[in-house]
């Protein structure tokens, strides 16, 4: 009796179902080859996939061939029936394999050729041949014609097609998703960060230990002393390097939109919402979220990454059902924020539970020896980028290691940049940067930045005043009490002048 059209179609069905069942190219193929074998009785499938290095079909799968079988089977593009297939891009048909000289029996699987017949078929995407199926089978009364075998194994021929060329895409993006994940790793190392000096060595320690645990960081430093990049670098040394980091600034959103963002939204949470909405705790799932500017955060949502942090799960807006925050919080403030605290601005609790590493990232004029270096690593970097070779000269870096950066490395590494771009000659010398710092003699950074030659003597005193009370503060651990004695006046007094200059606390 015949095979019934109806056990084919079982046959195919039962293909393109082992070829959705995982993205393991070998386990489907021959686990497809193994359906042909097994339900229409055709022997030895074998899939070649044209190797893009070697130009040679390579066995990639197969059923019924030993391990060493499946090695030997290696045909050059015209060579033997494979490759021919290969080459003209045509299904060809052997009726007894024993009476071809083209059968090169490579494999070495069939010692008795009598009677075997030999079935070949393109595996064609497009126009693109790459690849090549074939099947042996000893034909008997129970099978149809060599038509009816040609016709199922150009349909499982084109299901192969499809789920290989699904399959290199997938493999591609995965290498080049890991390559870039490789440079990142690489750009976010510790040998990419400037340092030499004791404070900024501490803080390497402390990211080094860090970084191998999960625990909660709290970067707290200047604007532009690299609270970002270092939270950027304990992500990419931590082992939670292959997951996403999701950095979320609290100051950029208004409450109700900062809490969508963070936690997401059911759909119909609100009106307008028409899709469900992930929100980026979710998407760091596996990874580290960064929260800047958290000092910003309102007091209600305060509360709720409080929960979060506590009992490591959330919810969508409007949904009950707890998700599992699996995230790394790191969190990064230029604000002082235990004085937030203390003016009732940040809760105590959230502070104590972000507090667990605390990291204070040394500002540029507290670790002055490390500007020659930082200088050396930015000039490098942008003549790269610019195509460039500008040195600068022994009394620029001198100049600028003598600066007191209140904008930090930010504003030393614009500098650089501005000065390469507009630099006409070979060398930066201390003239360029007088059109780029004011420098007159003093030792107050703020008033270097601030004060122009033709500034009242009233303004240069109230820069000079300004900048006392900040370093008193700083001296001080902002204990206003105890800087006000410091500079001999009365804690009101102070209080009034931190007001009138809008000082604010850390924040030069
Ligand atoms: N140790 C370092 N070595 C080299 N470059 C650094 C270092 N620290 C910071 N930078 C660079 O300085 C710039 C500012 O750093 P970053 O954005 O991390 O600062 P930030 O503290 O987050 O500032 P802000 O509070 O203003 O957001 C970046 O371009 C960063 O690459
Ligand atoms: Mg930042």
């Amino acid at each position: 009796m015949k095979y019934s059209r109806s056990r084919e179609l079982s046959a195919l069905l039962e293909v393109s179902r082992a070829l959705t069942r995982s993205f393991s190219l070998e386990e489907n193929l021959t686990q497809a080859m193994r359906i042909l074998s097994e339900m229409l009785d055709m022997q030895r499938g074998c899939v070649y996939l044209l190797g893009p290095l070697s130009g040679e079909l390579k066995i990639v799968a197969a059923h019924g061939l030993s391990k060493d079988e499946i090695q030997k089977g290696k045909y050059r593009i015209g060579e033997g029936i494979v490759g021919t297939v290969m080459k003209k891009g045509q299904p060809m048909f052997i009726p007894d394999i024993g009476e071809e000289a083209r059968f090169l029996n490579r494999t070495g699987s069939r010692p008795d050729k009598e009677g075997i017949s030999f079935l070949c078929y393109p595996i064609r995407l497009k126009d693109e041949v790459f690849g090549v199926i074939s099947v042996d089978r000893i034909y008997s009364s129970i099978h149809g014609g060599v038509e009816d075998d040609l016709r199922v194994l150009g349909i499982v021929s084109s299901l192969i097609a499809q789920f290989v060329g699904l399959w290199r895409m997938f493999k591609e993006a995965d290498a080049e998703r890991e390559e870039l994940r490789k440079q990142l790793t690489d750009r976010f190392s510790l040998p990419n960060l400037v340092g030499e000096s004791p404070a900024f060595q501490a803080v390497l320690k402390i990211v080094t230990k860090v970084s191998v645990t999960d625990a909660t960081v709290l970067l707290l430093g200047e604007s532009g002393t690299g609270k970002e990049l270092i939270a950027r670098t304990i992500h990419f040394q931590s082992p939670r390097s292959k997951g996403p980091f999701v950095a979320v600034n609290c100051a950029a959103l208004p409450e109700n939109l900062l809490e969508l963002e963070l936690f997401g939204a059911e759909k119909g949470a609100f009106t307008g919402a028409t899709e469900k909405r992930i929100g980026r705790f979710e998407r760091a799932k596996g990874g580290t979220i960064f929260l800047d500017e958290i000092g910003e955060m309102p007091l209600q949502l305060q509360a709720k990454l409080l929960r979060v942090l506590q009992e490591r799960t959330f919810e969508r807006l409007g949904s009950s059902e707890p998700i599992k925050a699996d995230v790394r919080v790191i969190a990064a403030t230029n604000r002082d924020l235990l004085e937030e605290v203390r003016k009732g601005a940040f809760r105590e609790d959230l502070y104590w539970r972000l507090n667990v590493v605390a990291v204070r990232l040394p500002a540029l004029r507290e670790r002055a020896e490390d500007i020659p270096y930082l200088i050396n690593y930015y000039l490098k970097k942008f003549n790269r980028k610019y195509h460039k070779r500008i040195s600068i000269s022994a009394d620029a870096i001198d100049v600028l290691t003598n600066y007191k950066w209140p904008g930090n490395i930010r504003e030393l590494a614009n500098m650089l940049e501005r000065l390469v771009i507009m630099s006409e000659r070979d060398t930066i010398t201390a003239e360029d940067l007088r059109r780029e710092i004011i420098w007159p003699e003093s030792t107050y950074s703020g008033v270097s930045k601030t004060c122009g030659n033709n500034q009242s003597l009233h303004r240069m005193v109230e820069n000079i005043e300004k900048e006392r009370i900040i370093n008193a503060l700083k001296e001080h651990n902002y204990i206003q009490s105890h800087a006000a004695r410091a500079l001999g006046i009365t804690p009101r007094q102070l209080g009034y002048r931190i007001k009138k200059y809008g000082i604010k606390i850390v924040k030069q």
